[in-house]
């Protein structure tokens, strides 16, 4: 190869490409223009390369991290969080953007429900915010709904505890769902050292009218995903079930599957529980195990108001539910 100037230089097209010396003189170009032109050639292409160096670092290295480090030293923390009309006003607000970043780092992988927004740009600025913290992966089902109101199911995930295998959304033929249920598969990390577990996250936020109808049906939705992943430990479903109240009463909660001791569902979020930020009492948001290899303790209702010692006003700025969560061991 030769060189001139200490500059690679070349010309010609880019399936014959000759080499030229820089030193030598030439004809056909003044000499200015040939210069200038190949060494912003040689610039451009560096930065391209920099660049994509830069990007695969960014985005390979924390995922390299997780697939080569052999375990984490304590349990995944999971959150199920419905940010009631998650979008560009509430990120928009620092204070509330402020609150809603802190609650969230509290957990390794969390998924988001009502999630409204067309432009995608809240979802870019809580990613962001997140990622001041440590690197932050991401992952979205489409916009989902029968009508032109639609929602999002979105998952963030520390990528150095938790490694995104696939996705899967739940086929809904006879149209049971509102929103239909979307599933993503997670590698992470057992607390048995050197051990690595699968587990599938299903998401799903029922529409409150038909809530029974959509929980009824989620058994067989469980077991398909479950069915579809076959590597998985099994299947835990979350959200705002709206599983409590005017919606789902107690005596109807019993006739549900999901709920019924002795089934093959274990639901971690009890009755009792107020998963409302206001002044309602109810248990709408809920976890339910499926599976033979899932170790899900210390699940419980997340009161931020409390733990962060908000204002009414300040509360309702950032929900009217709380997380509800629970640790993967
Ligand atoms: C967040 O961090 C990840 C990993 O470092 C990166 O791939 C992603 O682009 C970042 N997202 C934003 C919005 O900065």
């Amino acid at each position: 190869m030769a060189q001139g100037n200490g500059v690679i230089l070349y010309s010609g097209d880019l399936q014959n490409p000759t080499f030229k010396d820089a030193s030598l003189p030439r004809h056909r170009h003044p000499r200015s223009f040939h210069k200038d032109g190949s060494k912003r050639r040689f610039i451009m292409a560096a930065c391209f390369i920099v660049s994509l160096l830069l990007i695969t670092a960014v985005i390979v290295g924390p995922t390299l991290a997780f697939l080569t480090s052999g375990s984490s030293n304590r349990p995944l923390k999971v959150a199920a969080f419905n940010i009631q009309h998650f979008g560009r006003s509430k990120m928009s607000d620092t204070t509330v953007a402020n609150h809603i970043t802190e609650i969230l780092v509290r957990y390794d992988v969390i998924l988001i429900q009502e999630v409204r927004d067309s432009t995608g740009s809240s979802l870019k600025d809580l990613w962001s915010r997140l990622n001041k913290t440590d690197d932050w992966g991401f992952v979205a089902s489409a916009p989902i709904g029968r009508t032109t109101y639609k929602e999002q199911y979105v998952f963030y995930y520390r990528l150095k505890l938790a490694h995104l295998l696939s996705t899967y959304q739940t086929p809904d033929s006879s149209d049971v769902y509102e929103r239909e249920p979307f599933s993503v598969e997670f590698e992470y990390f057992s607390v048995t050292p050197g051990t690595k577990k699968q587990v599938v996250l299903m998401a799903l936020h029922s529409r409150p009218t038909d809530a029974f109808d959509e929980l009824d049906h989620l058994p067989t939705s469980i077991k398909s995903a479950a069915s579809h992943f076959k590597g998985a430990g099994g299947v835990v479903a979350m959200g705002d079930f709206n599983a409590d109240c005017n919606y789902v009463s107690s005596t109807k909660q019993l006739q549900l599957e999901i709920f019924k001791d002795n089934s093959e569902f274990t639901s971690l979020i009890p009755d009792s529980a107020d998963t409302t930020s206001g002044d309602s009492n109810c248990a709408y948001d809920r976890i339910i195990v499926f599976g033979h290899d899932i170790r899900a303790r210390d699940a419980k209702v997340y009161n931020y108001q409390k733990a962060m010692g908000l204002s009414d006003d300040a509360t309702g700025d950032i929900s009217d539910h709380y997380p509800v969560e629970f640790q993967l061991h």
